[in-house]
């Protein structure tokens, strides 16, 4: 038998480590699954904690809507409540994420296949699975959007299947209704640029059988992070988990369907999906900040769920962004967007692709920081190039300078009411798809696509603020004499955007040391007479 060695942590591995580090709250009073545990969690987003301080909440008293009680324990926000917490789990800090999924992507590794595995621990088959409370009613499975979703769903997972002609396998998160003991519905986005399972399932409908189908949830995080990262079709997702990892991630073969698992994974549900009937699935809050109304999905008939023996079930939390599915994807796909303009485009003048997080929910809006003086021609590359990399991500593109804060909406409108003339610095550009959002996907009814150079066309004057040595200085009164805690907004210190001249730094300098009659003995040489007022002075050509 071929033990499963790794260095790689598992999830119970890896919430020991937010434990050490203070990034875990655990609540041990009861809380029902049903209707209080994700409001909970979702307090941490729309609380006004700022990003660093949110963390995993583990729940260990689970009860549901009708007092049953639950002896696994769930876990939200484990593998992205934060980019910390991401970073924890890609062991890297979060500067190296980008490096790191560079890194995997060019250097996969193949997964090795052992036959002993914590995953199959526990397992229950076939008829064991039937009856009320024994399949997968045993599962504390969250209802995500109380009030709106119509079934505890499966988030965290890693769905897994295979092209039945390639034989390669492919992995994503794709969420699951819960609809009987050993029956779910499970929902692959059919847009161009969705799921990977989909062109699977289309595969096997052509041939008239049923998709075989792993659920995973709770993967070691190196695996956990496959699930929403966007991988060409064809890229077996085990071998970048195994490029994270820096050595094969342990596989092990599904018990009911022919199918690679990852061996040290909290929980696997196996079966197969019909690829003849559809079923309705939903409503169900999602991603895109929408409540997802109910549609015809893949029906799942259960044949084994597999678990460790003491097993921890892991939820995303998702719907209104900023979330937990929000991190993660942003984490994985800001990198990937960087690459492809900086190394497939060769524009180097790109610092920063940012997709924008609140309430835009990252796919739509697309911030591509370049650096000052990058000719236009560069900006409009870089503009079509992130609009257009991928079908579903892009409906709106910005380029800003360096300066200006991707994250700070304010400042984006700053930029573009100061640093865009519409009438050239905008394109509305026809035909783009739908895309992942509350209109349907599938209506064919077309968008479009909105880019706008808002970085500076030329130098202007500095930023009107007091220079950073003088709000530095300030900044210690305003310590000394006790007042509150202050929270610096960039951009809180004036600098120069390259209209600035010696002279007048000097008069600048002059004045604030209390000498301005210097300067107005200067100004008085430089009189003239005959020009309007406000006609411009220069003091270096003049
Ligand atoms: C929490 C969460 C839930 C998601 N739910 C779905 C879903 O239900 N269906 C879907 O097609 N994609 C969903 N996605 C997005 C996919 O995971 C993403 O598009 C990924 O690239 C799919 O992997 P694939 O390209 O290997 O199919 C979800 C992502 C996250 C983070």
């Amino acid at each position: 038998m071929t033990q499963a060695t790794r260095r790689y942590r598992d999830l119970h591995e890896h919430l020991q480590v937010l434990e050490k580090r203070g990034l875990v709250r655990t609540i041990d009073r009861p809380i029902d699954k049903d209707s209080e545990l994700h409001p909970l969690v979702r307090w941490q987003f729309v609380g006004g904690l700022d990003e660093e301080n949110r963390k995993a909440f583990l729940f260990t008293n689970v009860t549901d809507g009708r007092g049953r009680k639950y002896d696994i324990p769930v876990v939200v926000g484990a593998i992205a409540a934060n980019p910390e917490i991401y970073s924890i789990g890609m062991d890297a800090k979060v500067e190296d994420i980008q490096a790191k999924w560079d890194h995997a992507i060019a250097n996969p590794i193949e997964p090795r296949l052992v036959n002993a595995a914590v995953c199959h621990e526990v397992v229950i088959e076939g008829k064991a699975l039937q009856g009320e409370g024994h399949g997968l009613d045993r599962l504390p499975i969250p209802v995500s959007t109380p009030g709106f979703d119509s079934a505890p769903t499966l988030t965290a997972t890693n769905v897994i299947t295979r092209d039945p002609e390639t034989g390669i396998q492919n992995m994503g998160t794709y969420r699951a209704a819960l609809k009987a003991p050993d029956r779910l519905v499970v929902r692959m986005a059919t847009r161009v640029g969705g799921a990977g399972g989909y062109q699977h399932y289309l595969k096997y409908q052509k041939r008239g059988e049923p998709m075989p189908c792993a659920i995973v949830l709770g993967c070691p995080p190196y695996v956990a992070f496959m699930g929403p990262q966007k991988l060409p079709i064809g890229v077996d997702e085990f071998t970048v988990a195994g490029g994270l990892a820096g050595e094969p991630i342990n596989v092990v073969r599904a018990r009911t369907v022919d199918l690679l698992v990852p061996a040290d994974s909290e929980l696997v549900i196996e079966g197969l999906i019909d690829t003849e009937y559809l079923e309705p699935e939903a409503p169900f809050g999602e991603s895109h900040g929408h409540v997802a109304l109910e549609e015809f999905n893949m029906p799942m008939q259960v044949t084994a769920i597999t678990h460790r023996k003491k097993p921890i079930i892991p939820s995303y939390i998702s719907q209104v962004a900023p979330s937990e599915s929000s991190v993660i994807k942003r984490v994985a796909y800001e990198p990937l967007f960087l690459s492809h303009l900086r190394n497939t485009l060769g524009i180097r003048g790109v610092k920063r692709v940012s997709l924008h997080e609140p309430l835009t929910g990252l796919l739509r809006v697309i911030i591509v920081t370049v650096e000052k003086g990058m000719s236009r021609t560069e900006v409009w590359r870089a503009l079509h190039g992130a609009a257009f990399f991928k079908a579903d991500c892009g409906k709106i593109c910005i380029a800003v300078n360096e300066d200006i804060s991707a994250d700070n909406a304010d400042a984006l409108l700053w930029a573009m009411a100061y640093r865009m003339n519409p009438v050239e610095d905008v394109q509305v550009v026809p035909h783009r798809g739908q895309g992942h959002g509350p209109k349907r996907e599938h209506d064919q009814e077309e968008d479009s696509t909105l880019l706008m150079d808002a970085t500076m066309k030329g130098d202007m004057p500095p930023l009107a603020l007091p220079k950073q040595e003088y709000m530095e200085r300030a900044k210690a009164i305003w310590t000394e004499l006790g007042f509150e805690p202050l929270r610096p907004q960039p951009p809180w210190f004036g600098y120069s955007l390259g209209d600035w001249l010696p002279q007048w730094d000097e008069a600048a300098k002059r004045a604030a040391l209390g000498h301005y009659l210097e300067n107005g003995l200067i100004s008085a040489k430089q009189k003239r007479k005959g020009l309007k007022p406000e006609t411009k002075f220069r003091p270096d050509k003049d």
